[in-house]
């Protein structure tokens, strides 16, 4: 029988105390507060199982419910090449967690709003103040900006956002939980009685091993009539003039890494796919959006001079978390030619010649009412 408790994450993080005029700061942060986990936790507090069965211990066990307590194990990073690890469920994911990956991601997060004229999503859901969204679960939320921004305009709505890293802020709008966890584990909202009504994955290119499988997980855990959406970059420069050479360091540098990519099991392009895998899983009135994101600031249009202007930026930030581990874990590359590598890259980002960029999937479907 589990146990189900929040814990806050000043338990084993220094750097995070519990405010001084926070609700449970008269709370033992040894003790774990037993609480009804249908509400949501308060800000700084992430859900755990307590399990006593043979499920005690998420780390390492795919049967079991990944969600878990922010322990040590959830700080206890992995550094290589510079950069930093994420802790729980360790290698799983290829890139870093660090501040520079962080800030990467925010900015991805700002080219999103540019893209989607500062919409936060495409499915016809909650809007003109219809508080038809009871409960929404963002995966694989990253530093928590996109959840953040939807719990804020969205007040009525439970959302819970989870990640295998904990790099989400504290002070969060109260409607939002994070949680550390591993989507491609078992999830445990059916423990809670949880049915979300939308469910909301972004940028997991290169994080999924089994898509078929999270998205009939997403399928089992929204109501009858709740709403999936992906938005996803392809992980592959287009041109329409053929303007990138096939000898760039850039054509290069996408080839190594979906091959790379594909050997570690977790497929890197998955933008061209999510349309059908969104289909696949049973979803109606699918709907797909494509977008192109220039790469570098060559298109004369000024929105999109101004988007390819932060892409270019976001571009130079991400080529090197999405390929160091990959590179030297996977095709056992050292570093040196990592960097090579790397910096050819760059010059063919500046090379505004190269009239590159990547299409933006956004695909949302509806879970039938019967
Ligand atoms: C590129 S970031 C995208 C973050 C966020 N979705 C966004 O759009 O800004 C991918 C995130 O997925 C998380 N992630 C990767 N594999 C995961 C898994 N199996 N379960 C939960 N989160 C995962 C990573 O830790 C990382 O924060």
């Amino acid at each position: 029988m589990a146990q189900y408790t929040w814990r806050h994450a000043s338990n084993s993080n220094p750097d995070n105390p519990i405010p001084t005029d926070h609700p449970f700061n008269n709370v033992n942060n040894n003790e774990p507060l037993l609480v009804d986990t249908t509400t949501i936790a308060p800000t700084g507090y992430f859900y755990h199982r307590d399990d006593n069965d043979d499920n005690d211990s998420a780390l390492g066990d795919d049967k079991a419910s990944s969600t878990t307590s922010l322990n040590e194990s959830i700080f206890n990073y992995q550094y290589e090449n510079g950069r930093r690890y994420h802790a729980f469920r360790a290698g799983a994911y290829p890139l870093p967690n660090d501040e520079m990956e962080q800030d990467r991601m925010d900015m991805q997060h700002h080219i999103y709003l540019l893209l989607f004229g500062g919409e936060l999503y495409r499915a016809p859901i909650g809007r003109n103040g219809q508080s038809d969204i009871g409960k929404a679960l963002d995966i694989g939320c990253g530093t928590g900006l996109w959840a953040i921004d939807f719990a804020d305009s969205h007040p009525e709505t439970q959302v819970i956002a989870t990640d295998l890293s904990y790099i989400q802020p504290t002070w969060v709008p109260p409607n939002l939980r994070f949680e550390i966890d591993d989507a491609e584990s078992e999830w445990h909202f059916h423990e809670e009685n949880i049915k979300f009504d939308y469910i909301h994955i972004r940028s997991m290119a290169g994080s999924i091993a089994d898509w078929p499988r999270l998205l009939q997980r997403a399928y089992d855990h929204l109501s009858p009539g709740g709403w999936i959406e992906l938005t996803e970059f392809e992980t592959w420069a287009s041109t329409d003039d053929n303007s990138l050479p096939l000898n760039s360091a850039y054509h290069q540098y996408q080839v190594l890494l979906c091959e790379a990519a594909a050997s570690f099991g977790k497929e890197m392009n998955i933008a061209p796919h999510i349309h059908q895998l969104i289909l696949n899983a049973g979803f109606v009135h699918v709907h797909k959006e494509v977008q192109k994101c220039p790469l570098s600031p060559w298109p004369k249009d000024r929105r999109l001079k101004e988007l390819a202007m932060y892409m270019n930026l976001q571009m130079m930030e991400s080529i090197e978390p999405y390929g160091l581990a990959l590179f030297s874990r996977v095709l056992k590359w050292d570093t040196p030619r990592i960097y090579a590598l790397l910096d050819g890259v760059r010059m063919d980002l500046r090379n505004l010649n190269y009239h590159m960029y990547s299409r933006v999937h956004c695909v949302y479907g509806q879970k039938p009412y019967n």
